[in-house]
């Protein structure tokens, strides 16, 4: 297993529709493996392809809480199948946005299906804080970060700061 470099917003590979997979063979079971390694040591809670620079439709997600026993789940080309009228907020991060969070309100409940790292189907019924997660991770495989749920201003503003980090990191860089 690897572990990979996590790309940061602003980043064009974090704006790109992903595709489909055919199936799960070995190359992708490793690619989730590699992911869920990559997601663990940062620590995250989930991770997406794209933010790795892979544009497939493959995400990993571990949303246990600190003492429960680790509960890793892999899919590939996740589609909400039903989703609650009800709805969840929640504090969100990203791993591509470090530092840097803001609270989005999404269905509470949904049943998503997926294909796992065998190439089986399977369908999982979540809630709440897995919900949250899973719905985030699929939204990057869209194109999408949680700063686009919320005001342009607000966007703009954790947009401006993550582009200057990044400046200050080359210029570190440079010097050294
Ligand atoms: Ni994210």
């Amino acid at each position: 297993m690897a572990v990979l470099p996590i790309i940061i917003a602003p980043d064009p590979r974090l704006k790109k529709k992903c595709t489909p997979i055919d199936r799960v063979d070995d190359d992708i079971a490793t690619l989730m493996a590699d992911m869920l390694e990559t997601m663990y040591l940062a620590p995250g809670i989930g991770l997406a392809a794209p933010q790795i620079g892979v544009t497939k439709r493959v995400i990993v997600v571990d949303a246990s809480g600190k003492d429960e026993d680790p509960a890793p789940i892999k899919m590939a080309n996740p589609e909400i199948l039903s989703a609650s009228d009800e709805l969840w907020a929640y504090e969100e991060g990203c791993l591509s946005l470090p530092d840097h969070y803001a609270e989005v309100e999404r269905p509470a409940k949904i049943t998503v299906g997926y294909l796992d790292e065998s190439n089986a189907r399977q369908e999982l019924e979540a809630e709440e804080l897995l919900a949250t997660c899973i719905q985030h991770e699929m939204d990057h495989l869209n194109g999408m970060l949680f700063v686009d749920h919320i005001s342009a201003l607000k966007r703009n503003m954790i947009l401006r700061k993550l582009t200057k980090a990044k400046k200050l990191k080359a210029h570190d860089a440079a010097a050294d």
